[in-house]
C-alpha cells in the first residue's frame, strides 16, 4: 500500500486532512478490507466490536449479504476509462482493475445517512510502478428512497415512505456495482453522542431536550459534551488559545426564531440554518465558537485565528469534529462553518479523524 501512489480526483476537496491519502481514507481503508475479502461489517466483528448498532438505532429486518455484482470490463467501457484517464491527467498507463467503492461498504445503512461512491482504479505508471486512483465521477441511478445530492453521493432521507431494504446502483462508464442496505432508523428518544441530525434525519420535535446538562455558567451542553468542553477550554487556556462558546444548546423555539430569520436575511433556499428539529444544537452536543477578535460573531474568518489552529490539532481529543467542513456543501447541506463543534465522544472521533472522514453524516450512515 504504502509505495503505491493513491490519488483521488473529480471534485476540490478540503486540504483539511493534508492531501489526497487522507481524503481517500475511509476509501482506502474499504479497499483494503475489499481485497482482503473482508467487509467493515466483517471486521467490526472480528475485532470484538458488536454488529449490532447500540442504543441508537433498531433494527427493522435481519442482516443480508450485499450481493454486490461485477461485471466483467467491456472492451468499449475500457476504452471510455482510458481515454477519462488520459482526459484526467492520471498517471496510470495501464489501467490493470477498476472497482466502484462507497463509504458504507456494510450491509446495513441508517436512515438520514449519505454515502458516498467513488470508482477505484488501479494499474501501473510509466515506470511499472503500482498506482490507485480514486474518482468520485460516479453515476448514481435515481430510484425511491434516496436523494442524489452530487455526483458518487446520496442521501437516505427518513420519511413515511423510507423502504426498509435499499438497493443503491452505481455505475463508472459501463462498470456497475449494486449496494443493498438493510435500512436501521433511530431510536431519537433520547439524546446519545452518537445522534445524526441533519436535514435528512426526523424531525426530533418540539419536546426533545438533552436529559442532563453539564453545570456550567460559560455554556450549556449535555453533561458529557459539556464536561468534555471544560475540559477543552481549560487545556486551550493553558496552551495559550484563547476563544469560548458563542452558542451550544438551543431549544427547537430558539433554533424556530434563528431560521426565521435567517430565511428573511438570506432567503428560503439558505444554508447556514437548520429548521427547527434538524439542528445539533437541540441534542446538546454542538458547540459555535468565537474569539474577542472577531467580537463573538460566527465567521469564516474564524479559520485564520489560532484558535481554530488549537481546536484542528486537540479538539478530537476531547471527542469534538468540525462539522461543516469545506467543499463538503452538497453533502452535509450547510454552508462552511469552522466555528461548529460537535462532541460524539473520543473513541469516535479518534476513528473518524484517523479513518480521514469527511462528514459526519457519511461515518453515521454505517450504524456504530
Ligand atoms: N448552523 C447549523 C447548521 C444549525 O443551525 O444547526
Ligand atoms: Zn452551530
Amino acid at each position: 500500500m504504502a509505495a503505491k501512489d493513491e490519488r483521488i480526483m473529480g471534485y476540490k476537496r478540503s486540504s483539511k486532512n493534508s492531501g489526497v491519502i487522507s481524503i481517500a481514507m475511509p476509501f482506502l481503508f474499504v479497499a483494503v478490507l475489499m481485497s482482503l475479502g473482508v467487509g467493515v461489517f466483517q471486521l467490526m466483528k472480528a475485532s470484538g466490536k458488536p454488529d449490532q448498532p447500540q442504543g441508537q438505532v433498531s433494527q427493522n429486518t435481519p442482516p443480508q449479504n450485499t450481493g454486490n455484482t461485477h461485471p466483467p470490463d467491456t472492451l468499449s467501457s475500457m476504452k471510455r476509462i482510458d481515454d477519462f484517464l488520459a482526459a484526467n491527467g492520471s498517471k496510470i498507463k495501464k489501467v490493470e482493475s477498476t472497482e466502484i467503492v462507497a463509504t458504507n461498504e456494510t450491509p446495513r445503512a441508517v436512515a438520514g445517512g449519505v454515502i458516498s461512491f467513488r470508482a477505484k482504479i488501479t494499474g501501473t505508471g510509466s515506470d511499472g510502478s503500482s498506482l490507485a486512483e480514486y474518482y468520485s465521477n460516479v453515476d448514481i441511478t435515481e430510484s425511491p428512497g434516496i436523494i442524489i445530492l452530487r455526483q458518487g453521493c446520496a442521501a437516505i432521507p427518513v420519511s413515511d415512505k423510507t423502504p426498509k431494504m435499499l438497493e443503491i446502483k452505481a455505475n463508472f462508464f459501463g462498470i456497475e456495482r449494486s449496494f443493498s442496505y438493510s435500512i436501521l432508523f433511530q431510536n431519537q428518544a433520547e439524546s446519545n453522542e452518537l445522534i445524526l441530525v441533519n436535514r435528512y434525519t426526523k424531525n426530533l420535535g418540539e419536546q426533545f431536550m438533552p436529559e442532563s446538562f453539564y453545570p456550567s455558567s460559560a455554556f450549556q451542553l449535555e453533561s458529557a459534551a459539556g464536561a468534555a468542553l471544560s475540559q477543552l477550554l481549560e487545556a486551550a487556556a493553558s496552551d495559550g488559545a484563547s476563544f469560548y462558546s458563542a452558542s451550544a444548546y438551543r431549544s427547537y423555539s430558539l433554533q424556530e426564531t434563528l431560521y426565521d430569520r435567517a430565511i428573511i436575511n438570506h432567503g428560503k433556499n439558505q444554508r447556514s440554518s437548520a429548521p427547527p428539529g434538524h439542528s445539533e444544537h437541540q441534542t446538546g452536543l454542538a458547540v459555535d465558537f468565537t474569539t474577542n477578535a472577531l467580537n463573538g460573531s460566527l465567521l469564516e474568518e474564524f479559520d485564520q485565528t489560532d484558535a481554530y489552529e488549537w481546536l484542528q490539532e486537540n479538539a478530537s481529543d476531547y471527542g469534538f469534529i468540525l462539522r461543516y467542513s469545506k467543499d463538503n456543501i452538497d453533502v452535509t447541506g450547510y454552508i462552511y462553518e469552522p466555528w461548529h463543534f460537535r462532541y460524539i465522544g473520543k473513541a469516535a472521533a479518534g476513528q473518524y479523524i484517523a479513518e480521514g472522514w469527511e462528514s459526519l453524516d457519511e461515518y453515521l450512515s454505517i450504524p456504530r
